[in-house]
């Protein structure tokens, strides 16, 4: 098995040089599609989109919930969505995606069916309401597909990105908050209380521990992008370092929150 650094060295490799000699393949084909998200980034930026990462049973949905409600009290009125669904389309992969009888699912499919539910989202609902200012909440993003199918699963960073880069078209989230619990401590609230126990929930104890090294690993690369929260703590604690974390990245751009 590679260790999490070894592995995320795949995000460099160049591994379709072969393409290249493809009619119809060409390096203009290339910049015009980094022009295009640049572009499409630039339009996005006027709002915030906001991602909770972390382990099942880390208490995403609930601090989720919780960060909307004080939004709104400070007359900020979010986006809040989830992934995978988010839109009809997607919800209906959702169904496909988290149905515990579909044990037959290969990873590629599995990969491919988030990208899809991801590709809708992001067109019909995350970009629209960026562009309009929003702040946007979501409950996983792209990062769950590297920690989960990348490390988890063992699937190629690389064509993950490679996938990710196309379902979302470049979009990167300004604030990922990492809740940080041992796997273990999740997944016996999930047992307890939550939602329904999921085909990934169902995964070993080796799994998410592999998982849980794919975060630190992301962390590890985009430190800017990342807050790690300390999710082990009561509701209320977990709240009020979600609270500070969103304050520093929107504080500056929205006085009302600051005050
Ligand atoms: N800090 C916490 N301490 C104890 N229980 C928690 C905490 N945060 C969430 N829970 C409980 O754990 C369960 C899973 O929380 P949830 O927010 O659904 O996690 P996630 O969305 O990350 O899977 C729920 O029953 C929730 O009430
Ligand atoms: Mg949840």
């Amino acid at each position: 098995m590679p260790t999490s650094d070894q592995v995320l060295t795949e995000f460099n490799d160049a591994s379709s040089e072969w393409m290249h000699g493809l009619p119809g393949y060409a390096g203009e084909r290339e910049a015009h599609d980094l022009a295009q998200r640049m572009h499409d980034n630039a339009a996005a930026k006027k709002g915030h989109f906001i991602t909770f990462e972390g382990p099942e049973g880390s208490g995403k949905s609930t601090q989720l919930r919780l960060l909307s409600s004080w939004l709104i009290a400070h007359g900020i009125e979010p986006l809040i969505t989830r992934e995978p669904g988010g839109t009809r389309i997607s919800e209906q992969v959702r169904a496909v995606l988290h149905n515990p009888d579909h044990t037959e699912m290969t990873a590629e499919t599995e990969i491919l069916l988030y990208s899809a539910a991801r590709a809708q989202h992001v067109a019909q609902v995350i970009r629209p309401a960026l562009e309009s200012g929003k702040i946007v909440l979501c409950d996983r993003f792209y990062d769950s597909t590297y920690a989960y199918q990348g490390y988890g699963r063992g699937l190629s960073l690389e064509a993950l990105r490679q996938i990710t880069t196309f379902a979302t078209r470049g979009l990167v989230p300004d604030l990922s908050l990492y809740l940080d619990v041992p796997p273990e401590v999740g997944l016996r609230r999930r047992e307890t209380g939550g939602e329904e126990m999921n085909r990934l929930d169902r995964e070993t104890l080796a799994f998410h521990q592999r998982v849980r090294e794919g975060y630190l690993a992301l962390l590890r690369v985009e430190p800017d992008r990342w807050r790690t929260i300390d999710a082990t703590g009561a509701i209320d604690e977990v709240q009020a370092a979600v609270r500070a974390a969103v304050a520093e990245v929107i504080g500056q751009a929205n006085r009302r929150i600051s005050e």
